[in-house]
């Protein structure tokens, strides 16, 4: 072997050698940039306080069925990443979450938390990810609106589920509607832009603000009226009346006839 082919090897193994260490490098590197962005056990490395006190809020009572930082179980529960401050207002303000039981349908039930419990999940769900954030609007501002206008968007977009008067309907498959008797200005708004479960969600290009606004007055409006007619019948509509006037009806003519007949 000449010199100079001794010395083009060594040249050559040193190149091979600085590649390896700029590729070891590299990977050193990535992996620090990944331990500084990935999110970290279940302690947010927020310094918000809000969101510390989320998180441990979120430790207790949610995190045994939607995983550490709110990624989700498979078959158990949802990811909360995205689902944003206002799915979470309305899930735990409802009381629907911490979910007691699997079912078809979440029930509404008191809430275990207060109003700044609750606060302090959604500032810390928010953190996970963006999503729908908790509307902000006045009393005088959905009072404002026109029932009618609130009356017609209703029976257009909500009535096929939740019935004309708002008192809920059976859905497929053990699901239902529930009736909006109990639920806050705030919380229809919410339900609108989040779309719990099998409830589609209205974006504001679907419904605005403002058409949002109309549908709480309607329904805060049904849901304080008395029954014009005197006995409600379940508000069920046309169909139970008529079945009621036709059985009733009959039954007077039915008395009537006999009564005559007795008398003949
Ligand atoms: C026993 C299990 C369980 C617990 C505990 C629980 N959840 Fe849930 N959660 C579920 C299931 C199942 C769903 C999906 C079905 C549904 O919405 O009814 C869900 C849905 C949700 C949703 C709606 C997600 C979406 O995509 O719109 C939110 C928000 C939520 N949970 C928040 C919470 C919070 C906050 C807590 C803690 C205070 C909590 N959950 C505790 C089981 C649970
Ligand atoms: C496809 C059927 C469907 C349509 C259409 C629908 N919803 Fe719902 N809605 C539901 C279901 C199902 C739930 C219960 C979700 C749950 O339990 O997580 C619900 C829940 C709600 C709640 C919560 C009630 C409470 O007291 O907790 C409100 C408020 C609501 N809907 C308002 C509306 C409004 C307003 C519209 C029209 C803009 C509408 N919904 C359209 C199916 C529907």
């Amino acid at each position: 072997m000449s010199p100079s082919t001794l010395a083009a090897r060594f040249v050559s193994r040193r190149r091979q050698l600085a590649g390896a260490a700029v590729i070891a490098v590299a990977l050193g590197l990535l992996g620090m940039l990944y331990a500084a962005l990935a999110p970290a056990g279940q302690a947010s490395t927020s310094t918000d306080p809000a969101v510390q006190r989320g998180a441990a809020i979120y430790g207790q009572a949610c995190a045994s069925c939607h995983g550490f930082n709110g990624a989700g179980i498979d078959h158990v529960a949802p990811s909360l990443i995205g689902v944003g401050a206002a799915s979470i207002d309305f899930q735990v303000g409802t009381g629907r979450m911490p979910l007691k039981e699997h079912g078809p349908e979440a029930p509404r039930k008191r809430t275990q938390f207060n109003e700044q419990q609750i606060r302090d999940l959604a500032t810390y769900v928010a953190s996970l990810g963006p999503g729908p954030q908790i509307p902000q609007f006045s009393a005088q501002q959905w009072q404002r609106a026109d029932t009618a206008y609130g009356g017609a968007l209703f029976r257009t977009n909500c009535a096929q589920c939740h019935n004309f008067a708002g008192s809920g309907g059976e859905l497929t498959y053990g699901k239902y509607a529930p009736s909006l008797t109990d639920a806050t200005p705030r919380q229809i708004y919410e339900a609108m832009i989040t779309g719990p479960e099998n409830m589609p969600v209205f974006g504001d290009k679907q419904i605005t603000p403002a058409q949002k606004l109309a549908i709480i007055k309607y329904i805060r409006t049904i849901k304080t009226q008395a029954d014009p007619g005197g006995a409600g019948l379940g508000r069920v509509g046309p169909v139970t009346e008529t079945v009621i006037g036709w059985l009733a009806g009959i039954g007077v003519l039915v008395i009537v006839t006999i009564w005559i007949g007795a008398r003949a």
